[in-house]
């Protein structure tokens, strides 16, 4: 396994007013962004190579990742003028690939925090000579996701994305290993969605496709609810903090708050569940519960702020649907 395609374009509607500015895979989980967390993850499992397929705010991504030698890896960028779906996207970031880099891809939603173990994903898909790998998981609600029946072998035998009564509730999990055929035979420049388009017929065409089944942690982050959970769950402790965060003493910060580099927490501020960037700002007794504070957003003092999202201009509701 030597490369990977990261598809972190989608507009992220349901975390609007949060991504307005934000592309979702740059939303900070525990401090650094999903994206890091899945470049971290493909490097572990032996990826050299990684193309980034952004569309939507495609150009916060580079300042961030630059070419990646900074993770000891060769990131390069495909950026789609219009968003070409998920199949679109992978077919255009695969012209970055050289043929022997396209040999068996490994490729990840850009939302998704996954500690599955990829290594494992990738034998498994040798094992059974597979033309496609995908990383399944159980759930207990499968209708927000690709509901994916396997037979006894592990073979999938139907792709159904979306359904309101789903046939099984082990889901899609966003991670896939690809062979360079199939890869190939994804039409380029054209609106195309893997979960509707390109797996329903590659089992209509009684391709190799098999599930990876483990159910380690997992979550999309594409809800303002998961994304806060996302954020409780990975900070690990009641608060976590960048070495350059100012925090006074008198603050106190619970529910796996993480506060950025350079931010300040003045005296007597309360922080639940928050996610606070850079350079933010929480002045003199503001409380504030599961709020996202953007990068140099400021809170006046005895502020009261629940679901809220901040940033220099902006002062919006989050709405946790
Ligand atoms: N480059 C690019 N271009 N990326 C895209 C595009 C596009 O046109 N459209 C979506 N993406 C990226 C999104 O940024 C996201 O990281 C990923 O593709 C999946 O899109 P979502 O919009 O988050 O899809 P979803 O969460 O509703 O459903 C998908 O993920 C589920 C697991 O979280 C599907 O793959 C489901 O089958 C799956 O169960
Ligand atoms: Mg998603």
């Amino acid at each position: 396994m030597t490369s990977a395609i990261l598809l972190v374009g989608g507009r992220g509607t349901r975390l609007s007013p949060i991504t307005d500015q934000i592309p979702k895979p740059m939303l900070p989980i525990a401090g650094l962004p999903v994206t890091e967390h899945q470049i971290l993850a493909a490097k572990k499992a032996g990826v050299k190579t990684l193309v980034l397929a952004t569309s939507y705010l495609a150009e916060v991504f580079t300042p961030y990742f630059g070419d990646g030698s900074k993770w000891g890896i060769d990131l390069r960028y495909a950026i789609e003028k219009e968003p070409l779906g998920t199949g679109g996207a992978i077919a255009h970031a695969a012209a970055e690939l050289n043929e022997s880099e396209k040999e068996t891809v490994l490729i990840f939603n850009g939302d998704v925090i996954s500690d599955h173990d990829i290594s494992a994903q990738i034998a498994t898909h040798q094992k059974s000579s597979a033309d496609v790998t995908l990383h399944l998981i159980q759930v207990e609600d499968a209708r927000a996701f690709g509901s994916v029946p396997t037979d006894s072998q592990g073979r999938v035998i139907a792709f159904l994305e979306k359904m309101d009564q789903p046939i099984t509730n082990w889901i899609n999990a966003g991670c896939y290993i690809f062979n360079r055929a199939v890869i190939d035979s994804i039409p380029r420049g054209i609106v195309t969605s893997v979960e509707r388009e390109t797996f329903p017929a590659l089992i209509s065409a009684d391709r190799r496709i098999f599930g990876y089944k483990e159910n380690s942690y997992w979550l999309d982050i594409g809800t303002p609810l998961a994304l806060f959970k996302a954020s409780r769950d990975r900070v690990k402790a009641r608060f976590s903090a960048h070495p350059t965060a100012h925090i006074d003493s008198s603050a106190l910060l619970s529910g796996g708050t993480f506060i950025g580099a350079q931010a300040t927490i003045a005296s007597g501020a309360t922080l639940d569940n928050c996610i606070v960037s850079e350079g933010a700002v929480v002045a003199e007794s503001a409380h504030l519960s599961r709020c996202f504070l953007a990068p140099g957003a400021i809170v006046k003092s005895n502020a009261v702020y629940k679901d809220r999202y901040m940033s220099i201009e902006k002062n919006l509701p989050i709405t946790f649907i």
